[in-house]
């Protein structure tokens, strides 16, 4: 069977990296979290202290910094420089610097870099918000998902509510608006949904609809 690469990208909170997993375990494909990556790099900078806005000092902590994603039963896990970070990465301080550090154009280089080197032989499913326009611009299929602001910030607040966070609707309405305005408006290799993406509403779908959807499609191209 051939291998394709899959591109899924989308807003914050669309579901990407839970159909991507489904979809990549179907396919015994890699997944590779992209945001996920931002994230550890931002998780670093507040640990050791480099200023946000200091686009050089990030760049040379991005140089001496390993991040790893490694399968488990669980989905997927993040070590940075040999440390296992997954949940820490997913906490308020790094959800709201994250956009701030992936807008710098060093940073987006040696990611998109990265993570073309874990997608060079196929056989890879990836999220984010460049996949299609600039990570992978050849994929043999681009997927890029949507949903009201309402309905992502639900599904979040759910879920976190479900994993024994504390979560606020509310807020986290706001701070989806903000991460895909800058997500949106920034400079370089901002989200945008490629030319030859298919566009899939997910308001009124469930995640297993999406998956489904998503695997007929790539069934269809291998
Ligand atoms: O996907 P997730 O919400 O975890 O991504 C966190 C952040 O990382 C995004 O809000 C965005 O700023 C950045 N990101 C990016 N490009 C990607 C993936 C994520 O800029 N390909």
């Amino acid at each position: 069977m051939k291998k394709i690469s899959i591109a899924i990208d989308g807003p914050a909170a669309a579901g990407k990296s839970t159909v991507a997993k489904m979809i990549a375990e179907k396919l015994s494909y890699i997944y590779v979290d992209t945001g996920a990556m931002y994230r550890a790099i931002t998780y670093k900078s507040i640990v050791d202290k480099v200023d946000i806005n200091d686009d050089t000092e990030i760049e040379r902590l991005l140089l001496h910094t390993t991040i790893q994603l490694k399968p488990s039963a669980n989905g997927q896990l993040i070590y940075l420089d040999g440390n296992d970070v997954t949940k820490q990465i997913r906490g308020e301080g790094v959800t709201n610097k994250v956009s701030k550090v992936a807008a710098i154009k060093a940073v987006r280089e040696e990611m998109v870099f990265r993570q073309q080197m874990f997608g060079k032989d196929g056989g890879v499913v990836m999220d984010g918000r460049d996949i299609g326009t600039k990570v992978l611009p050849n994929a043999e299929l681009k997927i890029f998902l949507l949903a009201s602001v309402d309905i992502r910030a639900e599904r979040r607040h759910l879920e976190n509510l479900q994993k024994g966070f504390p979560s606020n609707l509310e807020k986290l309405k706001e701070e989806i608006m903000l991460r895909d305005k800058q997500d949106s408006e920034r400079e370089i290799s901002p989200l945008r949904k490629a030319e030859d993406a298919i566009e899939i509403d997910t308001s009124s779908l469930s995640i297993k609809e999406v998956a489904e959807k998503i695997l007929t499609l790539a069934l269809e191209r291998i």
